[in-house]
């Protein structure tokens, strides 16, 4: 059980671990790729060695050093076919990207993952996949995990995602990888970008037009990559520090890729002071640096348009819109249900434990700030941003917020306790 105690002021200059999503990637792409690839400033967290373990378990070499990876790619047809099952954990990423992979494979493999993993839809991708050729069978129809995945030749398709989703887009293009033909994934707001960009880097031949994204089958080449800091674990510091007028925090090297900073935009929409300066570029992604002042914040209203780019920022923007002077409206976010946990239920119960006027609506959530967030003991329901959220409002809160379950945050961010001391004063 985490313990998070109020505090008067946040300041300080901290770095974030290795993107969660970039990791992931980095390491399919590079066992999958001709040659070895270096990944350095991976996210050593149980997700991401969830898909490590998978890729081992495929046949592929992978050496680790704290967040030194080095990965002996063994070529778009070099995977072997795995002995035992292969365990995603907590890991939608693992899984649903992943099954792209093994679609394209001639041999069977079967993923599963922990019981919040076995609840999780996974027809979005199985659809798609069955539509290019692969055999895929499941529970409940092939809906849920155990997934049963017997590749094979692959026919490219013309996809429009259903549901506004990087992992749905990411498994048909690793798919496409093995498909002949012109594999087009369309989508109406453009999420999470990363699998393209990464695609790029290793050498596959990808093109990119407004709203789509075409890949022929290509060879991959192992690359050095570098993972920017993850700006979804950044986001309960900015938020924390935008939310606290007085505080000045610096967070060093964070992932600026566009189709993930609608944090930055809605925190400024709320009245936050964000600068960013020290920008570069690695790999395909923007990186940069942080500035964030503390400010007295206001509530807004959140549309479908940005979700995409907001999506795991959710919980933690819920936490301080208790701070916030007026109503913050949350909607077009029903994907937060199909969450690590139903992220909408688990805000709204939680934040009412901390007498937080909070309500769920339909695709979201209202929240009312009236500035006052009580101590108490709230559940993580097993859910890493549900129980960095709920630590958030521990520093703002009259007495201690004790968060049950905390271990999942291990999940994304180890180390996020120390991170939490070293910013509170
Ligand atoms: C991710 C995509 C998002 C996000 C998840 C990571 C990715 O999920 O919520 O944490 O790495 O592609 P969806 O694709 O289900 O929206």
């Amino acid at each position: 059980m985490l313990t998070v105690n109020p505090v008067d002021r946040i300041q300080g200059k901290i770095k974030v671990p290795g993107d969660k999503s970039i990791s992931h990637r980095a390491v399919m792409l590079a066992s999958i790729a001709k040659g070895k690839s270096t990944i350095e400033g991976f996210l050593p967290g149980e997700d991401c060695l969830s898909t490590v373990e998978c890729c081992r378990g495929l046949g592929v070499e992978i050496r680790r050093e704290g967040t030194s990876l080095e990965v002996d790619g063994k070529g778009l047809d070099g995977l072997r076919e795995p002995e035992n099952l292969l365990d995603a954990g907590n890991s939608g990423t693992t899984m649903r990207l992943l099954s792209g992979i093994l679609a394209g494979q001639p041999f069977l493999s079967v993923i599963t993952g922990d019981g919040s993993l076995r609840k999780r839809p996974m027809a979005r991708i199985a659809n798609p996949l069955r539509q290019m050729g692969a055999k895929i069978d499941g529970r409940a129809d092939g809906k849920l995990a155990p997934l049963i995945i017997r590749g094979g030749s692959l026919t490219a398709i013309d996809y429009t995602l259903p549901v506004p989703s990087a992992q749905v887009k990411s498994a048909v293009l690793l798919a496409g990888l093995y498909a002949s033909g012109e594999t087009i994934v369309r989508e109406e707001f453009l999420s999470r970008d990363h699998t393209e960009r990464m695609l790029q880097f290793f050498g596959g031949n990808l093109e990119r037009r407004a709203g789509s994204v075409i890949l022929r089958k290509s060879e991959l080449f192992g690359q050095p990559v570098k993972v920017p800091g993850d700006i979804s674990s950044a986001a309960f510091f900015m938020a924390a520090a935008a939310a606290m007028p007085g505080a000045h925090l610096i967070i060093e090297d964070v992932g600026l890729n566009p189709t993930r900073t609608g944090i930055i935009d809605v925190l400024r929409e709320m009245g936050a002071s964000i600068q960013i300066d020290n920008l570069y570029s690695s790999g395909g992604e923007d990186i940069g640096r942080v500035i964030i002042e503390g400010r007295k914040l206001r509530g807004i209203t959140i549309t479908k348009e940005i979700m995409p780019r907001l999506i795991d920022e959710v919980p933690v923007i819920a936490a301080i819109a208790a701070l916030a002077e007026g109503t913050m409206r949350i909607t077009g976010a029903e994907e937060l249900k199909v969450k690590e946990s139903n992220r909408i239920a688990a805000m709204v119960t939680e934040l009412n434990k901390l007498g937080i006027q909070a309500e769920e609506l339909e695709d979201g959530m209202e929240i009312t700030g009236s500035g006052k967030i009580s101590g108490g003991l709230v559940e993580s329901y097993g859910d890493h941003r549900i129980a960095m959220a709920m630590a958030i409002c521990g520093l703002f809160a009259e007495g201690p917020v004790k968060i049950q379950n905390s271990e999942c945050i291990a999940v994304s961010f180890p180390g996020f306790e120390k991170t939490l001391a070293a910013i509170t004063v």
